[in-house]
């Protein structure tokens, strides 16, 4: 059986679990779904980072032992898992005695090797990243990470010999394009080390620093945080404990980080890996940042959504439907209240809902619940869906293997809304007067198959709304890949149920008010960008913008639904250019927006921009940019 192992960053244990460390645990979750249901022997990490400064701090502060403050703040992390359904097999705490073990066997293996020297530091150091940094390394003076003050110091330290292998970590980069995605990142970690690599300082004299794991061969120091927090990838899987455990599970396949944490784990990382001679882990993927008015969301920002009070409206699946289904995983995504409530009524509500309640109250009314069996020939119509659902489950799969999430997704969620209008080209309702119950029962039998498709390729996402979709449609099949890329999912003569509504529409203004938000939203394009009406448009902004998605608008034919990213947010788009274009010929196209548009509501959906296209009469031809220049690009 294959194995697949999976990481997500162990979080800081300080911190209150906010979206961000949510959206990476959820995403970890899902793929590690998907590769349970692909059949595959799955080992999925998470975890807590518990030692440190700040740790100490917060410990102190509150009159107890940082090993009681840890307990406390690592069950948060595991309370919201528990509510996010999150199926992690291991969560490892870096205070676990056997972690610590690890480390310190880790750090003699380096010490005896040659790799760890003493020397002295002089320079400066930020004390709330405990890091060091070089004069040339400061920006104005301060941390370059965080912009807080740095305080000058000179002591006596432990370094690991990173520049040594400099050399070897380039060539390995450029050798194996997979080890460091998306590739934007693995240029920028090359870029990065075209400069001379400073050797790493190691380790903290216990004077400054306690909580922290004990240097085997020096008492008075423990170790740098980060080189105990790397080590938890292997520990957790058995080096030095285990040997044919870790044989199983490693090298990870996938560390999924923040593209926060990139140089810790695509240079310290693969260094340390490298001089304890242990194999690469296969594959780095740094995702982007959730954002709030275009600020990365976090604690120290105060601009954190709170993912307790969002699952309390939402229940968990919705929640992380929004999630993957908004950030195209490598990009920025925006947070929007608006948005979530506007995506999870279209997707799930107006598409995926509508198209369940329909037609189990068919099969109920039509055929006394019982699922009935297609003719034998079908019509055009059913052929060109049946193609659209049987195609659905690979699409889905190379979607999820190449991390492209959102598309996989979009692509179900496609396939819903080309059978709603199969549905309504169809007619079952007329069927049913006019007494033509052999394609009557076509329709519901393929339609059905449909959502037993869906239910199967969206249970990753949302695992208890799907187990009810797929019961409430008589599937009783294994849920995996395999049953979903059969022709027949749910046999006729299955028992049809009709379920509650399981995707009940949200009211935006009910859902500010539960969240406690004042219940006019704040007019952010009047904060940041000028109004002009389209006569204005001498004073348009125009930019690049990149389609991430295009779809019919249901029920309005001429329109085409776009979503795209302008760089600094996502946009979504309403373009009568049906008639000129398929939604496929645009998705992925660079074209230009009139940014600083008011939004105008057409046929009932909100246009945020308008996208330029020339027009000589015959055709339509939408404008794009001669070169690939990233979207939010200016048109000047
Ligand atoms: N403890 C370190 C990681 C050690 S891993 C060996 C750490 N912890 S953290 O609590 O700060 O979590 C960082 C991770 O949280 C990011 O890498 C990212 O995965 C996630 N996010 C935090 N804020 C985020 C956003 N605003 N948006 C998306 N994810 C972000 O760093």
């Amino acid at each position: 059986m294959k194995k697949f192992y999976i990481t997500t960053p162990i979080y800081y244990v300080n911190d209150r679990p906010h979206i961000g460390h949510t959206y990476t645990t959820v995403l970890a979750d899902v793929i590690a779904r998907y590769h349970r249901l692909a059949g595959e022997d799955v080992f999925f990490l998470t975890g807590t980072d518990e030692h440190g400064q700040k740790v100490a701090q917060s410990a102190e502060k509150a009159k107890i032992s940082p090993q009681e403050h840890c307990d406390k703040f690592s069950q948060r992390f595991k309370n919201m898992w528990k509510k996010l359904n999150i199926s992690y097999d291991y969560f490892i705490r870096t205070t676990d005695a056997d972690h610590i073990e690890v480390v310190q066997k880790a750090l003699q293996k380096l010490y005896d090797s040659g790799d760890i020297y003493k020397s002295t530091y002089e320079g400066w150091y930020c004390v709330p990243d405990e890091r060091f940094w070089t004069e040339k390394d400061l920006k104005d003076g301060k941390c370059p990470e965080c912009g807080r003050p740095v305080v000058k110091i000179e002591e006596e330290n432990y370094f690991f010999r990173m520049s040594k292998y400099q050399q070897w970590l380039i060539d390995y980069i450029e050798k194996n394009p997979d080890f460091i995605q998306p590739d934007f990142r693995r240029n920028e970690v090359l870029g990065f080390l075209k400069k001379p690599l400073n050797d790493l300082c190691i380790s903290r004299p216990k004077k400054r620093l306690q909580w922290g794991v004990e240097l085997p061969f020096d008492t008075d120091y423990v170790c740098y945080v980060w080189v105990d927090a790397l080590l938890n990838y292997c520990s957790a899987v058995g080096l030095y404990a285990d040997d044919e455990k870790f044989k199983k599970w490693w090298p990870a396949d996938y560390h999924l980080i923040g593209k926060d944490i990139l140089t810790t784990h695509a240079v310290y990382w693969p260094i340390l890996l490298k001089a304890l001679g242990i194999e690469m882990p296969k594959t780095i993927f740094a995702h982007g940042w959730w954002m709030v008015d275009e600020k990365k969301m976090g604690k120290s920002l105060g601009n954190a959504v709170d993912p307790y009070a969002l699952e309390s409206l939402l229940g968990p699946d919705r929640l992380r439907y929004y999630l993957m289904r908004d950030m195209v995983v490598g990009q920025d995504a925006s947070y929007s209240l608006s948005g979530l409530v506007s995506r999870l009524n279209n997707d799930l509500s107006n598409d995926l809902g509508n198209m369940l309640s329909r037609i189990t109250n068919m099969v109920s009314a039509y055929f006394d619940g019982i699922l009935p069996a297609p003719a034998e020939s079908v019509d055009s119509e059913t052929e060109k869906i049946q193609k659209v659902i049987s195609e659905l489950p690979a699409k889905v799969k190379n979607d999820i293997d190449r991390m492209k999430i959102h598309s996989a997704l979009e692509d179900v969620n496609s396939a819903i809304r080309a059978a709603n209008r199969y549905i309504e080209t169809m007619q079952p309702w007329v069927l049913a007067k006019e007494g033509n119950r052999e394609i009557l029962g076509t329709v519901l039998f393929t339609a059905t198959q449909l959502l037993a498709k869906a239910g199967i390729l969206l249970y990753p996402v949302m695992p208890q709304k799907c187990s009810s979709l797929l019961n409430a449609i008589g599937f009783s099949g294994a849920i995996s890949i395999e049953t979903a890329s059969a022709d027949v999912v749910v046999d006729a003569g299955s028992k049809i149920e009709k379920p509650k509504a399981l995707f009940p529409r949200i009211d935006l203004k009910k859902a500010r008010a539960s969240l406690g938000l004042s219940v006019k939203p704040p007019q952010k394009s009047e904060k940041t960008e000028e109004i002009i009406t389209v006569d204005e448009f001498f004073r348009s902004q125009l930019v690049v913008g990149e389609v991430i998605s295009a779809e019919y608008a249901p029920n309005a034919d001429r329109l085409l639904l776009l979503e795209v990213d302008i760089g600094t947010e996502k946009r979504q788009l309403v373009a009568g250019l049906a008639k000129w274009y398929k939604p496929e010929e645009l998705r992925g196209k660079k074209i230009v927006i009139i940014s600083n548009l008011k939004p105008a509501k057409i046929r009932g959906y909100e246009s945020q921009g308008m996208l330029l296209a020339a027009d000589d009469g015959k055709t339509v031809s939408v404008l794009t940019v001669d070169k690939d220049v990233p979207a939010g690009s200016k048109v000047r």
